[in-house]
């Protein structure tokens, strides 16, 4: 009897253990309580928000531990978003000053069951970093995704508003999960149909799925819509024919999401429009819009990411433009600024506008999307870049004033913070294409909770939840992740060089690129430098003086060669191939031994995986290492390109002790990827 009862259950789990593993269920793999457990305890809440409600009912199915009582307490206003845990008798005693604060109380308590952390002695409380944290899809309205690198989008907007895609709630609460509260939902290279009303409709229908998990909705807007909608004569923020536009445009869209965020705008940037075109300055194009939000509370996240095929160094030209703007931007507009100043590089330093404009608050976005670390093809875990740009000192306002400081709102009390980056979300079963992406989207929302969190520490939590809690899995697969962005680093683009990908698709290397006619700006070349005497960008004051943008110390640090650090060396400089480096051996040699690292590394993290092969499901298991081999082959792709290249310039001889090309370099330069996509 016993024996038949078992094997149901069996034949039960197997085929839906089997569907499980299709890494759908990201880091949140809870069971659910038997009957006996819920009788057992009992999870109260003092709320009927709908939000209250969702935190008992995630408690109710999954919580395996006492008695829990939820309670939302307005005078513990200082704890925002965040929550109160204690639990020292029998019960644990969640205290939270809104609903969304007991939601994701109920997920950190599950995050520790699931990680077997708990004890009876809970005091945990946890006010979260930064008041939006937000993700921005790049998603088109026709479903494909700018540098999406995971299936098509997930909002169908051809069935939207009537069909409701279950994995729309699916989003949000993972989203909730790690405390994201915002999204972007296209792109900002944006239609101006997303204001249409047949569009705002649809976007109402998002938006109502995502509320009960705090979620709310923001659009990217193309500056020209009042002409491209309205049919106005132009976009000139200053005529009133175009504010009354926006001010209509938004009370609709307020009228449909009551709590809708606001507006994400790239402008005059990479050919949108926006207030230059008519003369004006980005303040008064950002203003314009923050005045038709403000009657309902909403943001301008405008962003920096601004550069013009001019004589002036592409690294310099945000904080040019924008700094002479500091003091000018309305209180409900935040600057958005990506981490670095060229483009999402494997490495750069941070961009020197933070800390530089002291009266406008300013947030980072940081890319999620692997556009320049490999796609969804290489294993890269990108909290190590998150927390090298927000440990950083700006010394904007003496030692200590770190880019996390400076955007967290420690500068700005009273002000909206944020933080935001590119999702790397899309409609493949896993979401994220490569299984250890979704850490990606997990450590940026742990970090947008918590930027004090440690890397490491986020990657044990989300290996722990996403694959398991068996030391001998954690400790050897945390040790791959947190190598493994300095292992693209090593094998792309190391020593400090950048951006010599390929011109349209970013994956492969193509430092020799060229195209007559082009944008100088869109060339490997404009970047390395490479000629017989080094390699490097002269940023120094005898070249482009980018340094000089730096706060002291850190001016002088980046602009002298001797101390500047290596990491960022051809960054600054453009460095003889004979150099010393403080290893003893010279730049070329430097160089070789990076390149031939990175190919290292990932041949260790192919090791490694192979080894947690009983540690792991087969299909998950499967679909990794075939994707490590991939990224092992791709990483001698990048070396051989790379050194046989800039060969050609140092006439050196490959050290011996660095692995033969194993390719010609005539060869290599005939690749060429079916990938459409501007620069
Ligand atoms: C990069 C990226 C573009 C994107 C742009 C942006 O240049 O390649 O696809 O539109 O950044 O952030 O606006």
């Amino acid at each position: 009897m016993f024996g038949v009862r078992i094997y149901f259950i069996v034949m039960l789990l197997v085929p839906l253990g089997a569907m499980a593993e299709d890494g759908s269920q990201l880091w949140l793999r809870y069971h659910p309580v038997n009957a006996e457990v819920a009788k057992s305890r009992m999870i109260q809440v003092n709320s009927k928000h709908e939000t209250a409600l969702l935190a008992r009912q995630e408690l109710d199915t999954y919580w395996k531990g006492r008695s829990v009582e939820l309670k939302v307490q307005k005078n513990e206003a200082k704890l925002k978003e965040g929550y109160r845990i204690e639990a020292t008798g029998g019960t644990v005693r969640v205290t939270a000053a809104q609903p969304i604060g007991l939601l994701y109380a109920a997920y950190h308590l599950l995050r520790l069951q699931e990680m077997s952390m708990l004890n009876d002695q809970l005091r945990i409380e946890e006010i979260p970093s930064y008041d939006v944290r937000i993700l921005n899809h790049w998603d088109n309205l026709d479903g494909t995704i700018e540098r999406g690198y995971a299936g098509h989008s997930l909002w169908k907007w051809s069935e939207l508003p009537s069909v409701i895609s279950p994995r729309y709630a699916a989003y949000a609460r993972a989203n909730a999960s790690i405390g994201i509260n915002a999204t972007v939902l296209n792109n900002v290279n944006a239609s101006p149909q997303i204001l249409d009303a047949a569009y705002l409709e649809k976007v109402k229908a998002l938006a109502d799925v995502f509320r009960p998990y705090g979620i709310r909705v923001y659009l990217s807007v193309n500056f020209s819509s009042p002409v491209v909608l309205g049919g106005t004569a132009d976009a000139d923020p200053t005529r009133e024919e175009v504010q009354d536009w926006w001010k209509k445009k938004v009370k609709e869209v307020y009228a449909l999401v009551p709590d809708f965020g606001g507006f994400l705008v790239k402008a005059n940037s990479e050919g949108q429009p926006g207030p230059q075109d008519y003369g004006r300055t980005h303040a008064q194009g950002a203003n314009m819009l923050a005045d038709a939000l403000k009657p309902y509370g909403g943001l301008v996240m405008w962003r920096a990411f601004v550069y013009n095929p001019t004589a002036e160094d592409r690294a310099k030209q945000a904080y040019l433009e924008f700094v002479p703007l500091d003091g000018q931007f309305r209180d409900n507009v935040i600057l958005q600024i990506k981490n670095g100043p060229i483009d999402f590089q494997p490495r750069e330093p941070f961009t020197p506008l933070f800390g530089a404009m002291q009266q406008t608050p300013q947030m980072l976005e940081f890319q999620i999307t692997q556009e320049y670390l490999g796609f969804s093809n290489h294993l890269a875990y990108l909290a190590p870049l998150f927390k090298e740009t927000l440990d950083s000192d700006t010394y904007g306002r003496g030692a200590g004033s770190t880019v996390a400081r400076v955007t967290d709102g420690t500068w700005h009390p009273g002000r909206i913070s944020a933080i935001s980056a590119v999702a790397n979300i899309g409609e493949d079963s896993n979401w994220t294409g490569h299984h250890f992406a979704q850490a990606n989207w997990y450590a940026f929302g742990r970090l947008a909770w918590q930027h004090q969190l440690s890397s490491e520490q986020i990657a044990q939590e989300w290996l722990r939840l996403t694959f398991s809690n068996d030391e001998q899995f954690v400790q050897p697969a945390t040790e791959m992740m947190m190598t493994s962005r300095e292992a693209v680093v090593n094998y792309m683009m190391p020593l400090g060089l950048h951006h010599i990908f390929a011109f349209d698709h970013h994956y492969g290397p193509e430092p020799w690129g060229d195209r007559k006619g082009g944008r100088a700006d869109w060339m490997p070349w404009y970047y390395h430098n490479a000629d017989s005497v080094g390699v490097g960008f002269d940023r120094t004051a005898a070249g482009s003086n980018a340094a000089g943008q730096y706060h002291p110390p850190l001016d002088k640090l980046y602009g002298e060669l001797e101390s500047c650090p290596e990491n960022l060396l051809l960054w600054f400089h453009h460095v003889p191939w004979d150099y010393r480096m403080r290893s003893g051996a010279t730049l070329w040699e430097e160089l070789c031994v990076h390149y031939d690292i990175g190919v290292q590394q990932v041949r260790e993290f192919q090791k490694v995986w192979d080894r947690l092969e009983n540690k792991v499901d087969r299909r998950r298991f499967a679909e990794v290492q075939s994707k490590l081999k991939i990224q092992a082959r791709d990483a001698v792709w990048w070396k051989d390109a790379c050194l046989l290249y800039f060969q050609t310039f140092s006439k050196m001889p490959i050290p011996d002790n660095v692995e033969r090309p194993v390719h010609e370099l005539e060869d290599l330069k005939k690749i060429k990827l079916n990938m459409t996509h501007h620069n």
